[in-house]
């Protein structure tokens, strides 16, 4: 497994479970929505620090296939939310040097969202500086079972060998395959879960839990974070050399 450090000594490629969005709202007394609000704004901010910081590869959980049990008021602010960070951040993204790309189920998503999605994925396709990775309507063990279907499909049709099936086959198949696997894994608001957040993928992720609420992550408390990941060994499961 090659290991993707970037040139500054810290990690290439972040993933974050931006948590904390309805509580730091509810400390305001305002709605849920509002929490979302600013942290669609932290998504912006911390999106502009990656070259600086040296993270090439930078993946978000925005909506988790377990999302849908919230209330369906919340569910329809996100969904309208989504649409106006597509629609307000496109060009900037593209000046910005930003490929865009989604991960996740499109089939339950609205089909004037999936359009903005892949309108976006299309117009940033050509940038290399930095690569936002979108989770939207995502779920771990949901894209290995697609990857899976989809696996399965090939076997059935004669073109895959299930004797030649190994982990690359099936990393093939991952939604994320054009990526790198995550170095480091966030998560903010004081939770220690993953939520079934890239499950595959962080086989050997390094893991850091900030208590900072999302609305409140700043690019400083990212690049402070980065500079204890950059102290840390990694070993892949092999001894110290
Ligand atoms: C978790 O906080 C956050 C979410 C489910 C949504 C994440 C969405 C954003 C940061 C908004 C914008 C994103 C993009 C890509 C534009 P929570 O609501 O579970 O917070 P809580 O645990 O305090 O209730």
């Amino acid at each position: 497994m090659a290991e993707t450090k970037s040139q500054a000594g810290g990690p290439a490629h972040v993933a974050i479970i931006m948590d904390g969005n309805g509580r730091w709202a509810q400390q305001r007394g305002r709605p849920r929505l509002f929490g979302h609000q600013a942290g669609a704004k932290r998504v912006r901010e911390i999106v502009r620090a990656c070259p600086d910081l040296g993270v090439r590869y930078l993946t978000i959980f925005a909506f988790s296939t377990e999302n849908w049990k919230r209330t369906q008021a919340e569910v329809a602010g996100l969904m309208t939310l989504f649409r106006l960070y597509i629609q307000k951040e496109a060009q900037a993204l593209l000046a910005e040097g930003v490929r865009v790309r989604f991960i996740g189920d499109r089939e339950r998503l609205e089909p004037k969202l999936v359009a903005l999605m892949d309108h976006l994925e299309t117009l940033t396709a050509g940038n290399d500086r930095v690569h936002l990775t979108i989770a939207l309507n995502y779920g771990g063990r949901d894209e290995v079972a697609r990857a899976t279907k989809r696996l399965a499909r090939e076997v059935a049709a004669g073109r895959l060998d299930p004797e030649s099936v190994d982990e690359t086959t099936l990393t093939r198949f991952l939604d994320t395959c054009v990526l790198p696997d995550p170095d480091l894994v966030i998560r903010t608001s004081g939770e220690a879960r993953i939520s079934n957040f890239l499950l595959w993928q962080s086989a050997y992720a390094e893991y850091e839990f900030t208590p900072v609420l999302w609305p409140d992550f700043t690019a400083e408390i990212f690049a402070e974070i980065l500079g204890r990941f950059a102290g840390r060994e990694r070993r892949f499961g092999a001894v110290k050399a």
